[in-house]
């Protein structure tokens, strides 16, 4: 870890202006620079430099921040990887602290399964190109496909050769170990190969780097697999990927939205004619981690699948996952026995674009006509149609859409709307009771892991006296705190999850309870840009509009220093050992949250008992409401041995 006060040096040191030119054309106009915003399209200028404030602005596309902002846009960086970027520029030399010697060992494996995937990447295009019988076989096959040669080398396309364990001999050469290229899968328990004859598609993470491979065979024996795919491994989750989004994910958030195919050819052939917001599912119905991972990009998603069938029902799955997550998802059947692929080459790029924007339904409507084809005019069918679409429409956040919904598809099937909209009030009311309990377990659920993995037990607070239930200021400010300080960093690197989404989720359902108006007008901010995809760090804050905001954010970064002998005047709590937080950000983040949630717990238990006490409740309503009662009690007493705290 990059030391505080190393990045306060750097961020010192650069200058606006400098950054920028080397991206953009700046011309003087007043006190300010003028230039084309490099993050949007634009003819006129209307991105601005301020070099007094040290700070840009985009008025066309509203991005703005410091230089550190600027890099990390620009190049699409982690706050560290901006740091470390602008410490080159301005030849800053940068203080590492140590991190303890387990997670060094873990990730010096990471690095290793990384390096020696990367080496299979190189082996198998080297094959590709180079190999007489690679380029016979496997290159001409791709060209013959169509590829052109530098969409072929975009995506790093290979050949593993036909011989048994090739690839092995190459990399035990090369020194590397035979228990990583096993647990790899590129190499069987029987010391061969796991490749063999088939063209190789490398499979990347969100930052590039190669992560799995799948090889397709060239030949037609039903016998075997059409492809074959590396296993799960520590870097690779099936579910967890999206291929092609390390080269996706910048026209996906240019043009705000995703095209969602189905094959690896398809993502290839859509980007090979310059539509570049494509990634594939890889065949499985989609995941709940997929969808995450679209949305931290965009909210708009087009689903492009085959019209059989087949294609049809794949497409049907899942979608109710994706308006779930309050996607917005339109739907287009390519027509015909063919595939994305095989179409765009077909009708050439230009009409394709025109099919995407012409036939791209509103998914509901696209179900609601679906079933209205095959309904017919039986009542029976009608009906159970309707349950199905209702069950989709209830999954809808907007309540102005729903109605619109609602409308379409009693009108469609020739139903009673007021019986439409109850039987979809009824699935939202069991909705939300469910997910009221499955959300607060599973948060919990996710502390205790957090817990767990804390190597240094000794930072945990032992006792913790904060039982006072006057204001919840204080904790909503210590959320604010390491929201600001820790949110760029990673709770979860392998799966891209930033500490700021992860405490974003942890506090979601609080979020309309906050006192304090300035804190709850920065965590709305920062869920908004989370959803956009931008991960808001320090140099953001610090150079926020709202000066209130900035203020705060000062105050947080200067009081680091302070922090462990104020530690209790500041935050009314008393540890009996107490770390200073940068050494171990996530006992900060993780007991930060359990703080919270064990005030707005204990708020929410002595609201609960004036209630009773008080006011002319129902024995119905009484019931209910002491469900629930009990249910936050067993949480609050849960957080609190968490805390290992004593509740008086
Ligand atoms: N797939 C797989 N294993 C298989 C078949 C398919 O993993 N045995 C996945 C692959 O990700 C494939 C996708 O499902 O890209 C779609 O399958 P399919 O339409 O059969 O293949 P295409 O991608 O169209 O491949 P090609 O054009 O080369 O036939
Ligand atoms: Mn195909």
């Amino acid at each position: 870890m990059i030391s505080p006060r190393s990045i306060e040096n750097v961020i010192e040191a650069a200058r606006i202006e400098d950054v920028v030119r080397d991206f953009v054309d700046l011309k003087q106009r007043g006190a300010n620079l003028i230039g084309l915003c490099p993050f949007h399209k634009e003819k006129t200028p209307s991105f601005s430099v301020s070099p007094s404030k040290n700070i840009f602005k985009c008025f066309g596309c509203g991005k703005g921040g410091t230089p550190v902002h600027f890099i990390m846009e620009a190049e699409q960086l982690t706050f560290p990887e901006a740091i470390r970027q602008l410490a080159k520029k301005y030849q800053i030399t940068l203080e590492e602290t140590n991190q303890s010697e387990t997670s060094f060992e873990d990730k010096q494996e990471r690095e290793s399964l990384y390096i020696i995937n990367q080496f299979t990447v190189d082996f198998y295009k080297n094959y590709l190109w180079e190999n007489p019988i690679g380029q016979s076989v496997g290159l001409s096959y791709f060209k013959q496909r169509g590829f052109l040669e530098s969409t072929i080398q975009k995506f790093d396309l290979g050949f593993a050769p036909d011989e048994p364990d090739a690839l092995m001999q190459s990399a035990l050469k090369q020194g590397y170990k035979i228990e990583f290229l096993q647990k790899l899968g590129l190499v069987n328990t029987h010391q061969k190969d796991f490749f063999r004859n088939r063209v190789i598609f490398p499979i990347h993470n969100l930052t590039g780097k190669p992560i799995a491979f799948a090889g397709r065979t060239l030949t037609t024996n039903a016998k075997s697999p059409k492809y074959i795919n590396s296993p799960e491994t520590e870097l690779y989750n099936k579910s967890k990927t999206l291929y092609g989004l390390h080269l996706a994910k910048k026209s996906m958030r240019d043009k705000n939205y995703a095209i969602l195919v189905e094959g690896y050819t398809d993502v290839m052939s859509l980007h090979q004619a310059g539509i570049e917001n494509a990634v594939a599912s890889s065949g499985t119905s989609l995941t709940e981690e997929q969808i995450q991972i679209i949305k931290r990009i965009t909210s708009n998603v087009t689903i492009l699948y085959d019209g059989d069938p087949a294609g049809i029902k794949a497409a049907t799955r899942g979608i109710d996952l994706l308006i779930q997550e309050g996607l917005d998802v339109k739907i287009a059947l390519i027509p015909g026995k063919e595939d994305p692929d095989s179409f765009i080459r077909k009708i050439g790029s230009e009409a394709f674009e025109l099919f995407i924007n012409k036939e791209a339904t509103d998914f509901i409507l696209f179900k609601i006509n679906l079933h209205n084809q095959e309904s017919e005019n039986n009542p029976l069918k009608r009906s159970v149609a309707a349950k199905d679409i209702v069950q989709t429409i209830a999954k809808v956040d907007d309540p102005i859409k729903r109605s619109i919904y609602l409308k379409q598809t009693a009108s469609i099937l020739q139903l009673d709307e007021i019986h439409v909209i109850e039987s979809c009030n009824k699935l939202i009311k069991e909705e939300l009771k469910n997910k009221m309990f499955s959300e607060r377990r599973r948060a919990l659920d996710r502390d205790q892991q957090i817990l767990k993995d804390l190597n240094d037990d000794e930072s945990l607070p032992m006792h913790i006296q904060d039982i006072s239930v006057t204001s919840d200021e204080i904790q909503e400010k210590d959320i604010c705190r390491v929201l600001m300080l820790w949110g760029q960093q990673w709770y979860d690197e392998t799966e891209q999850i930033s500490f700021a989404q992860y405490i974003i989720e942890n506090i979601s359902d609080t979020i309309p309870f906050f006192e304090n108006d300035l804190i709850k007008s920065i965590i709305l901010d920062v869920a908004q840009q989370l959803s956009n995809g931008i991960v808001p760090g320090v140099p953001y804050y610090i150079s926020h509009e709202n000066k209130a905001i900035a203020n705060l954010a000062l105050e947080f970064t200067m009081s680091k220093y302070e922090f462990s002998q104020n530690w209790s005047d500041r935050w009314n709590i008393f540890l009996s050992t107490q770390k200073i937080p940068e050494e171990n950000f996530r006992s900060d983040i993780t007991n930060s949250i359990l703080r919270f949630k064990l005030k707005k717990y204990n708020k929410a238990i002595l609201e609960f008992e004036k209630k009773i006490k008080s006011s002319s409740i129902s024995d119905i309503e009484l019931e209910i409401e002491l469900k629930s009662h009990q249910h936050i009690v067993k949480e609050r007493n849960y957080i609190a041995t968490l805390l290992k705290t004593v509740v008086i």
